[in-house]
């Protein structure tokens, strides 16, 4: 034992100077190591009880010694280790993903659709740019007054994580951009490694006996999202711009303009992009690329196409969140053969019973694949939920031999079984009757208006069942709903079970619970006290949050992101929400005020507030947790109002028009009534046009339009 180690079973108040000494330099060099392990390796050797244990000795020798706590450098650090995650920044615009194409058909689809919307006859010139698909991650670098400020990782594509100081190791991405650039402008791509710096870090990391990373991209995420900045500078991460979010000036007026100026201003933009003029053209550069797919120095999993010229892009828009103008073609699926071990049934938050398949593990273009789900009962059967054949009508059976399929971030699917393989004397497999955890009826509701049974059979238990109740409290705390950082699965089953949290407002009282005593969090196993003031600080991070996060989180049937932004964007509290849906009426009063938001997701809506327990449950989070309201939407002279389009439109589809209106803030509707504010008619407008010149609702024509929102 050395020296140092020998001295720590000496109670402190008997140590020599010299021996403090000592041990007090030898425990600095280890905490040093342990923080080194902890905060950038992601692995620490040992609990976060034995860590305090060697800071609270270290503090004790310097309360005993000051002169070793002036000399120190853990002075003032206990419990305060830096926090061990990066800071959210709100992407001013925010970060979409695309739309996937696997076929030439959805290829040409998505050309036409294009062309519908912008009213396009089939022999119009249209241009799309065809770009490589990196397969990396995507960044957001911002520049103010040509320098650069700040830099994030996507996140959620509405806020992310500041890695600036990592971003600033990147050789590829410029400091400072050239006279030229405008004032502000953010420049999106791609960073990613090549794949011979990929087979190096992964050699040193087997030399050092740590976790292989599975393919270029976890490796470069690995890379870029290091604590300290040195371990990212010593990875060389590369970065292609192919995109850009707000701008304080436009920078051109296509897409390969565009990738043309980010190439000037001393970015690198990949050198394979093209233009093409027709569907013909894309196919043959997604060819083209593909055949040059293995020789690359970097991953690609597919071709980007964009329309060229970026003001039909602005007039395209977005749904959901992915663009309007752009789509990505993918590269076929690998595939990969193996065993089916077993079936096992998850319950979710909603209770309903979903089979996952637990496969001997396989590589499957590079990951390991080891369960892939399977959906319902149905489809287990060999049926969709049409009720027709999938895997030409062949069942899945435990032991069965599986072909299973992999395209890009797509969860992995069993395609095929080899029946000629299956065991004799196999039986079909018998979806159970009752919830595996809670034991009551499991049933497939009945829709009242299809009479058709649901795909998908629930679990009875309510709020008995502890399965629903902790998918609840995980989908809370995911980052899609609050994003609370250190509050994953494995945790919060962990309280659940210990009766920490058992809905979700008791995360926010943790910390109150802490300090009166009423619990001891620090006394659980690999819980010290350092990383319960994490937890704490992660937890506290999120008391102000967007409000269609909390929305989302409340886990009502039916309400995801998109329709969690709908309602926040509307009535901006959740007071407001609870109130509308309280009301008489409510269900068709919600419908009637956002487009968007049809029967089935307000009738959810109302049934949730309708519940005694959620009422509680809303006002315990309310207590908590403040909210921020989405930024109102565009100020125009239709904010608010009502429009009918009708009648044919010369320079905008149907589709188009109504969209813009929504951008500015109206309603759209189809049909015209008492509360239409507006009508806009084309030639050939008939009945609506009667009808609002019966109710003296006023009409204009297309130029009018313009004229009115002031975008001729
Ligand atoms: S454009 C609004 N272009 O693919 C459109 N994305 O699956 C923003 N990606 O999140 C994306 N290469 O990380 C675009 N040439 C390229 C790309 C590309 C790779 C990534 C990007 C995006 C993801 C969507």
């Amino acid at each position: 034992m050395s020296e140092a180690a020998t001295l720590r079973a000496v109670p402190v108040a008997e140590l020599s100077v010299e021996d403090a000494r000592i041990e007090h330099a030898s425990l600095a060099s280890e905490i040093a190591e342990h923080d080194v392990r902890y905060h950038d390796e992601d692995a620490p050797t040992i609990t976060d009880a034995e860590y305090d244990a060697l800071r609270r000795r270290a503090v004790e020798i310097e309360a005993q010694h000051p002169v070793l706590a002036a000399e120190s450098t853990l002075a003032g650090k206990v419990g305060a280790k830096p926090s061990s995650k990066f800071k959210k920044i709100v992407h001013a615009v925010p970060m979409l993903s695309l739309d996937n194409a696997f076929t030439e058909v959805d290829v040409e689809e998505f050309v036409a659709r294009v062309r519908r919307f912008l009213d396009l006859r089939a022999d119009a010139p249209i241009a799309f740019t065809a770009e490589p698909k990196i397969d990396g991650l995507s960044l957001s670098i911002r520049y103010e007054g040509r320098k650069l400020v700040h830099a994030a990782t996507r996140g959620d594509g509405a806020e992310g994580e500041n890695v600036t100081a990592n971003a600033l190791t990147i050789q590829d991405i410029p400091d400072d951009l050239p006279r030229d650039a405008p004032d502000v402008v953010e420049i999106r791509g791609e960073v990613y490694l090549s794949k011979q710096a990929f087979a190096s870090i992964n050699e040193r990391q087997a030399a050092a006996g740590r976790p292989l990373f599975a393919n270029p991209r976890n490796a470069a995420a690995g890379s870029l999202r290091q604590l300290d900045p040195k371990i990212t500078a010593a990875r060389p991460l590369k970065f292609f711009a192919y995109s850009w979010g707000e701008t304080s000036a436009p920078i051109a007026g296509t897409q390969h303009e565009a990738l043309a100026r980010l190439d000037d201003w001393g970015f690198y933009v990949n050198p394979l992009t093209k233009v093409c003029a027709s569907v013909a053209e894309m196919i043959e550069a997604y060819r083209r690329v593909g055949e040059m797919r293995a020789d690359l120095e970097y991953d690609i999993d597919g071709v980007v196409y964009k329309v060229d010229d970026l003001s039909l892009q602005r007039r395209l828009g977005f749904v959901s969140r992915s663009p309007r103008w752009a789509t990505a073609h993918k590269f076929p699926a690998e595939r990969a053969t193996t065993v089916l071990e077993d079936i096992e049934i998850q319950v979710g938050r909603t209770g309903s019973l979903t089979p996952v398949a637990k496969l001997r593990p396989v590589t499957v273009g590079g990951v390991v694949v080891s369960s892939s789900t399977l959906h319902n009962e149905a489809y287990i059967a060999g049926l969709d939920n049409e009720g027709l054949p999938i895997r030409e009508g062949k069942d899945l059976r435990v032991g069965d031999h599986v072909t299973i399929q992999r395209a890009g971030d797509v969860i992995p699917q069993i395609v095929d079984v080899d029946i000629a393989r299956r065991e004799a004397g196999s039986s079909p497999y018998a979806f159970p009757e009752t919830c595996p955890v809670c034991g009551s009826h499991a049933v497939r509701e009945v829709n009242p208006k299809s009479g058709k049974e649901d795909a998908v059979r629930r679990c009875t238990g309510g709020l008995i069942c502890q399965a629903q109740a902790v998918e609840r409290i995980k989908h809370f705390a995911s980052r899609a709903a609050m994003d609370i950082e250190g509050l994953g699965d494995e945790r919060i089953e962990d309280f659940h079970r210990d009766g920490l949290i058992r809905t979700p407002s008791d995360v926010f009282t943790l910390r109150r619970r802490q300090e009166s005593g009423e619990i001891d969090l620090t006394a659980r196993e690999g819980m010290g006290r350092t990383s319960v003031a994490n937890l704490f600080a992660a937890i506290d991070d999120r008391r102000t949050v967007p409000l269609e996060k909390l929305i989302h989180g409340l886990g009502i049937r039916h309400v995801g992101e998109t329709n969690a932004k709908l309602l926040a964007r509307h009535f901006r509290s959740l007071p407001a929400i609870r109130e509308a849906a309280l009301a008489p009426g409510g269900t068709e009063a919600i419908v009637a005020a956002i487009t968007g938001i049809g029967p089935i997701v307000s009738a959810a809506v109302v049934e949730f507030f309708l519940e005694e327990h959620n009422l509680q449950e809303v006002d315990r989070l309310l207590a908590e947790i403040e909210t921020t309201a989405p930024a109102a939407p565009t100020e125009s002279p239709v904010t608010g109002k009502t429009v009918v389009f009708t009648g044919s439109l010369e320079k905008m589809s149907r589709d188009e028009a109504k969209a813009m209106a929504e951008r500015l803030g109206a309603k759209t509707s189809g049909s015209v009534s008492r509360k239409t504010d507006l009508v806009v008619a084309g030639p050939g407008a008939g009945d609506k046009l009667t009808k609002a010149n019966a109710l003296g609702i006023r009409v204009i024509d297309e130029a009018g339009w313009f004229e009115l929102v002031g975008a001729a």
